[in-house]
Parts: C-alpha cells; structure tokens; sequence
C-alpha cells in the first residue's frame, strides 16, 4: 500500500531560517510564513525562540526511528508523521487496533493495542480471541493546541447529559483519570478526573499523556515518562530481547519538543466564502448539524501566549454522543460507552485529498470515502440531523457538502 510521504516544506524551514536571522539583528518579525494550505505551518505571532522550537519539533515528529535508535520490539509505525501524513488524518492501513476484554484482568496484558509489527527477533502482537477491538483512523494533528486552550468550562456548558432541552442530543463529557506520569501542572494534568478532549473518544485529558503513549505503544520508543517496553504476551522472552537499547530511549527535552510543535501548529485556513458556501452554512445551522459540530470557541490559557484569546474554529463541541448501532464499536474508552465517539472537528476538510493521495477517509475507522456518505452514517443522537440532510433538496444539499468541504 502507498504511504504518503510526509510533505517537506523547504520554503517554511527557510523563512523561519530569514525569520530568526533577522531577530538577531533586531529586526523584529512577527509575521509567520504564509500558512496557505500546507498543514505544519505555525500559529502567528510566536517569539524567535517559539519558531526555533517548532522547527525543531517538527523534524522530530517527522522522524523515523530504527531498531539501532530504539524502534520497537513492536510497534505499529517508525515515526508519528508516518501516521499523520502531512500532520492531517491517516489512511486506514495506519489504524491502530485497540483492545480489551471487558472485566477480565488479562485484558491489560500487552496493552490496550496490538501492535502488529516487531523488529527482528521480535513476534509482532495477533488479534487474540475474545476481546473488543475498535479500528481508529489517526486523526489530524494540526489544531490540537488551540483545542487544549479551550476552557473547560467553555465544553461544559454544552453538555446535556440527560437531553433537558429534549432536542434529542445529549453531548456527554468524558472524564478520565490523567496518567501517573503526567505532572499537575501540565495542561490536562491534576490530581482526579480531568476531561479529556483528545483521541477519538476524548479518553485523553494532556498532550503530555498523548504523545508519551504514541511513542511507546505505536514507536516502541521509551521515555522518562514510560521508561519500561511493550512486550508481546504470546512470546514475551523473544520480544524483550530483541530490543537491546538502553531504556529511556529518547530525552524528555525531544518529547517536549513535539509537544510544542503540536501546540503551536496552525489549523489550515477555511476557503472563501461564496454565495453557495454561506447558503451552506445556513443549513448546517437550520438541519442541527451545528448542535454537535459548534463551530467556534475561544482560546484561554496556554503555555503559547499567542494562542491566549485566538478563534478556535473547530466545528466540534468535543463531547461524546451515541452515534447509534452501525457505527459502534462496542468498546468503552474511559467514560465513552461502545456507542459514543466524541465529535469529529471539520477543520481542515478542505485540504484532506491533498494529503491522502486525493482520496477521503473518514469517520473513526475512515469507512467513509466522502463527507456526504459520512453523514448519512450518521445515526443515534445524530439521526434526525441526518434525515433533515438528507431530505434537502439538490441545490441545499450541494451547498451544504460545498460549506463542509471548504473549512
Ligand atoms: C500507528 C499510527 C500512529 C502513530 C505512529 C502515531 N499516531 Fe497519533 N494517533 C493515531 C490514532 C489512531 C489516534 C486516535 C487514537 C484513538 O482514538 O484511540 C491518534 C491520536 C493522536 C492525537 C490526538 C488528536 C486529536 O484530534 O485528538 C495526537 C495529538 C497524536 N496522535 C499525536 C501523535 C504523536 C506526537 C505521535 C508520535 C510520537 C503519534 N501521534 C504517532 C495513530 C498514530
Ligand atoms: C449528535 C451529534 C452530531 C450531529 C447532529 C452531527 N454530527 Fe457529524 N459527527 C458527529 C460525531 C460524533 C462524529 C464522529 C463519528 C465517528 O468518528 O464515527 C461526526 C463525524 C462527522 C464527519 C466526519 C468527519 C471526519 O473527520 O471523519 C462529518 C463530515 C460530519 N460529521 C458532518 C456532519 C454534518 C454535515 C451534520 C449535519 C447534517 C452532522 N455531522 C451532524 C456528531 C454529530
């Protein structure tokens, strides 16, 4: 199957490159580089300092990780941009598998994925009988910043869990206990439950707990946070073996960085505003598809002081809803039951193909070929949204899939 090569961007290093050039002899920028459609652009008005990080971070989510630099025993890709062509969505041959096994203690044995390929002398992880499983398609990184910025409260004040305005739409959050390793002070952090907002089901509160997982269940790379490896249950001794480099295998200092690149990416701007796209916008108010999907919040605090007060403009109310029976995993994830999936944010559809060898993959599992058949998958709270679309005359619906498809 084809991979998508991650885009360089060699005009964005070398502005970056002028950017920091001119700093230093006080010529002070504080325009970023044309963001124009490429997804790992920076967010504006960041400081020298800032860019240099986010250049740094950059190569280091674009880097592919050897068995002679820590990949593995087993792992499910060599780089995170492996996953996240381009810093957007994957394919669906880059799914990861999550498992359990409801009660059963066994079901933590080897990880709640398979990770389904080994370095040599390794046993990549089989599907073992018995459990729940659920495909995920890797989602766009590009936004996440803006997302973790998103006051609580702000979310909050969406949901209703029990459906009290009885529009049949009963946004839920999912609350979750941070990782051990994930300090207080980190956005997400804290002692008790935090809401989670990242991943498909938001069963994630930090950024943090994000990318140290990604590197040690998907990379096989070990850090400070999680220094010990994933071994595989069926043939532990073979797979601890195979991999001989010295635990933590990569510095707190290169996991920080990715973490401030991600902070600082740009979601890729929306297109012009025709007559066609704003009639759009109209409907996907009047049809309720903006219940769920809301396009704007607004950015509070971050550890990016550029990012404090920005428009985030997501299309996402980042709460879980029972999406009914066809698109059920039957998996739970954190607080999230089988049924719920948090909402997918719409940021970014514009540029999707450009990234996916021209094609579309989406919902959870990327089952979906194009942003029409996406909706009408829609099910359970989302129904009479669905049906209301697609009851549209031709000329509504093709505004309405012409506003989705520009954001
Ligand atoms: C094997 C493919 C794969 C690799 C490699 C991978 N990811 Fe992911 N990533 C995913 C999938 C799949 C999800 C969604 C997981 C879920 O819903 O349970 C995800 C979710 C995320 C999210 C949450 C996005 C959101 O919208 O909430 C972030 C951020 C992220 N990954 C960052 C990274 C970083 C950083 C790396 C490298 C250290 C990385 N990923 C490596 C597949 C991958
Ligand atoms: C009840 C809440 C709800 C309503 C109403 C709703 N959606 Fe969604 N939408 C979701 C959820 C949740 C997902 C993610 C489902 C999944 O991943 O399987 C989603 C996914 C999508 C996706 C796929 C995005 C991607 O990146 O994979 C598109 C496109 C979309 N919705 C458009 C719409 C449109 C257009 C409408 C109105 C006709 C609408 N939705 C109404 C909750 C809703």
């Amino acid at each position: 199957m084809p991979r998508p090569a991650r885009r360089a961007n060699p005009a964005l290093a070398a502005s970056l490159a002028a950017l920091l050039a001119a700093s230093a002899c006080d010529t002070l920028l504080t325009e970023a580089p044309d963001s124009g459609d490429v997804f790992d652009a920076p967010i504006e008005g960041l400081s020298p300092e800032e860019l240099a990080g986010f250049i740094a971070g950059d190569e280091q989510f674009g880097l592919p990780f050897r068995p002679s630099t820590g990949l593995g025993p087993i792992f499910n890709n060599v780089s995170c941009a492996s996953c996240h062509s381009g810093d957007g969505r994957g394919r669906p041959e880059n799914n990861l598998t999550r498992i359990s096994r409801g009660t059963d203690p066994a079901r933590d044995v080897g990880g709640p994925q398979i990770q389904d390929r080994a370095i040599p002398g390794a046993v990549p992880e089989d599907l073992p009988p018995g459990v729940d499983s659920s495909e995920r398609l890797p989602p766009a990184v590009f936004g996440v910043g803006l997302i973790e910025a998103i006051p609580a409260a702000d979310i909050l004040a969406n949901a209703d869990e029990s459906d009290s305005d009885g529009d049949g739409i009963s946004g839920r959050p999912n609350f979750v206990v941070p990782a051990e390793f994930v300090p207080a002070r980190e956005p997400g952090g804290g002692t008790g439950l935090q809401l989670g907002r990242f991943s498909r089901k938001a069963q994630v509160s930090s950024l943090l707990q994000q990318t140290v997982e990604a590197y040690h269940q998907d990379i096989g790379i070990t850090t400070d946070f999680l220094p010990v490896e994933n071994s595989n249950p069926q043939a532990s001794q073979a797979t601890e073996a195979a991999d001989a480099i010295a635990d933590p295998e990569l510095p707190t200092a290169q996991v920080q960085q990715v973490i401030a690149y991600l902070r600082m990416l740009q979601p890729p701007a929306p297109g012009a505003d025709t007559e066609s796209r704003l009639r759009g916008e109209q409907l996907f108010g009047t049809v309720g598809c903006a219940s769920c999907h809301i396009p704007e919040f607004l950015a509070g605090t971050s550890p990016i002081p550029a990012i404090e007060g920005l428009p985030v403009v997501l299309y996402s109310d980042l709460l879980l809803h029972d999406m009914g029976e066809g698109l059920a995993d039957g998996r739970p994830d954190g607080d999230a039951t089988g049924r719920e999936w948090r909402t997918a944010p719409l940021w970014g559809l514009r540029v999707m193909r450009d990234f996916l060898n021209g094609e579309a993959f989406l919902l959870h599992d990327g089952r979906a070929r194009s942003v029409e058949e996406a909706i009408l998958l829609h099910g359970g709270e989302a129904r009479v949204a669905r049906d209301a679309f697609d009851s549209l005359g031709a000329a509504d619906r093709a505004a309405l899939l012409d506003f989705v498809g520009s954001r």
